[in-house]
């Protein structure tokens, strides 16, 4: 998998200390809230287990999954819901983990639909932000944010390219040769 990319963007060891330092943050934030992480699936399942664990708070936790990518690497602008979620949003206080804020029609579109659920709160907490890629109708920015990167597809720590590379501990560049081919 290595020899698919340009380079390695993020370490390990980055990714974990940021990870820390975004919990310590959530913790001191939420403090005697009802906090509920939602998980995007698929790409920020690996951010949620290792956020998760770095909030020192009571909290639940569940997932939807929407469509917006396919197999290519640019977004179709067209969201579907693949799953709903299991549990109400009654009075909870939602965090949604994101994986990346891309051109953040994907965000725009679930925060609306949860914003119709009665929830006590709804904030974002994306790994990745990509300012460089947004939408001109979006106005969506993350609450927290693990990193600014630079306007290039990025692989590893749960991202995937055609469902590939999510396994990577690490997150880095995709060659456009691999996708272009
Ligand atoms: P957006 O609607 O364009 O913000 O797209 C967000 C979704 O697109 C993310 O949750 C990812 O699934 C996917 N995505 C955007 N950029 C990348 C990338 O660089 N690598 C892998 N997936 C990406
Ligand atoms: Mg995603």
């Amino acid at each position: 998998m290595e020899r698919d990319l340009l380079r390695v963007l993020l370490t390990e060891k980055d990714i974990q200390t940021r990870i820390k330092e975004l919990g310590r943050e959530i913790t001191r934030d939420y403090v005697g809230r009802r906090l509920h992480l939602v998980s995007v699936l698929k790409g920020s399942v690996t951010f949620l287990t290792d956020l998760m664990r770095a909030i020192d708070l009571p909290l639940t936790i569940d997932f939807m999954a929407v469509s917006s990518y396919g197999q290519g690497v640019k977004t179709s602008g067209v969201v579907q819901v693949i799953k709903d979620l299991s549990d109400p949003l009654e009075g909870k206080d939602v965090l949604i983990v994101e994986d990346v804020l891309d051109t953040g029609l994907t965000l725009t579109y679930i925060t609306e639909l949860l914003q119709a659920k009665d929830a006590a709160s709804i904030k974002v907490c994306a790994l990745l932000n990509k300012p460089g890629r947004r939408h001109p109708s979006v106005t969506i920015a993350p609450d927290y944010e693990g990193f600014v990167i630079p306007d290039e597809f990025v692989v590893g720590y749960g991202l995937d390219y055609a469902e590939l590379y999510r396994n990577l501990p690490y997150i880095g560049v995709l060659d456009p040769r691999v996708y272009k081919a």
